[in-house]
């Protein structure tokens, strides 16, 4: 078990469109086999982010202290005519208090900014809810050398203000950087990239919160994760787990994700 952390590490599933119910029923069973076999720390965070169907079917069959179960998005107001979103509230109904924010493929597709991201986050730590909120530069962007000022304006637009974030509040914020061009396309940031764009957000989080804030706050690393490539990734000081597509979608694949955390 990693022991050199200093904060929660998160082995994070984003089923995005994917897996039915039966589908669901399938890797539980599987996956289950050997999960139940492992002794997970409270320190070590396994997270499925399920279609919202399958969520709650989910939440209901295969919750338990080690297996947390969370929303791909979530909407700013707590209720009205927003057609097709769901609320804090009705996940908190379900006992569901852990959500995704901004996912690039939210940004791209269906209108995200970071305007919005800043107000679903700010609205999620004041339910009481712990996020994941995702960063990350385009191919062209890192192409043309904007990688640090894309990530500058992500954060300085879309994360809470210094007054919003205590100490408690960092504990339930945490953030996935996902270069958009890693994204489902197998073109994994090397190490290298990794620890510079980690390093970057650590210090703008430091110049923005103050280091006894900015280190509670879990940074997690997205885009192409495997478990050939995972272990280096997760060994940098500034990574605090994964969040994971292609790689979370097959009992064996994940499991492999969940045991290198394990073994540190
Ligand atoms: P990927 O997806 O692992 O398939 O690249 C990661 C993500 O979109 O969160």
């Amino acid at each position: 078990m990693k022991t050199s952390k200093i904060r929660k590490i998160w082995i994070a599933a984003n089923w995005k469109m994917n897996h039915t119910q039966s589908e669901c029923d399938k890797f539980f069973q599987n996956f289950n086999e050997t999960f139940k076999t492992l002794n997970i720390p409270e320190t070590i965070q396994i997270a499925f982010f399920p279609n919202f169907l399958s969520l709650s079917y989910c939440q209901n069959k295969f919750k338990n202290k080690s297996l947390h179960f969370g929303s791909q998005n979530t909407h700013f107001e707590k209720k009205g005519a927003f057609t097709g979103e769901i609320s804090s509230e009705m996940l908190r109904e379900i006992d569901i208090n852990l959500s995704l924010v901004g996912h690039s493929e939210r940004r791209q597709y269906f209108g995200e900014t970071n305007s919005t991201t800043f107000k679903r986050t700010n609205h999620l730590l004041a339910e009481g809810f712990t996020v994941i909120h995702c960063i990350g530069e385009s191919k062209e962007e890192r192409l043309n050398l904007q990688t640090n000022s894309i990530l500058q304006k992500q954060i300085e637009e879309g994360f809470p203000p210094k007054e919003q974030l205590t100490k408690e509040t960092a504990s339930r914020f945490c953030i996935a950087y996902e270069p958009v061009w890693a994204i489902g396309t197998g073109l994994t940031a090397t190490v290298e990239q990794v620890k510079e764009a980690h390093s970057t957000i650590r210090s703008l989080l430091i110049q923005r919160y103050g280091a006894d804030i900015a280190n509670q706050i879990s940074l997690l690393y997205g885009g192409s994760v495997t478990p050939e490539n995972f272990k280096a990734i997760l060994n940098l000081e500034d990574v605090d787990g994964g969040l994971v597509g292609g790689a979370s979608l097959k009992p064996e694949s994940f499991l492999k994700l969940v045991q290198i955390a394990l073994e540190g």
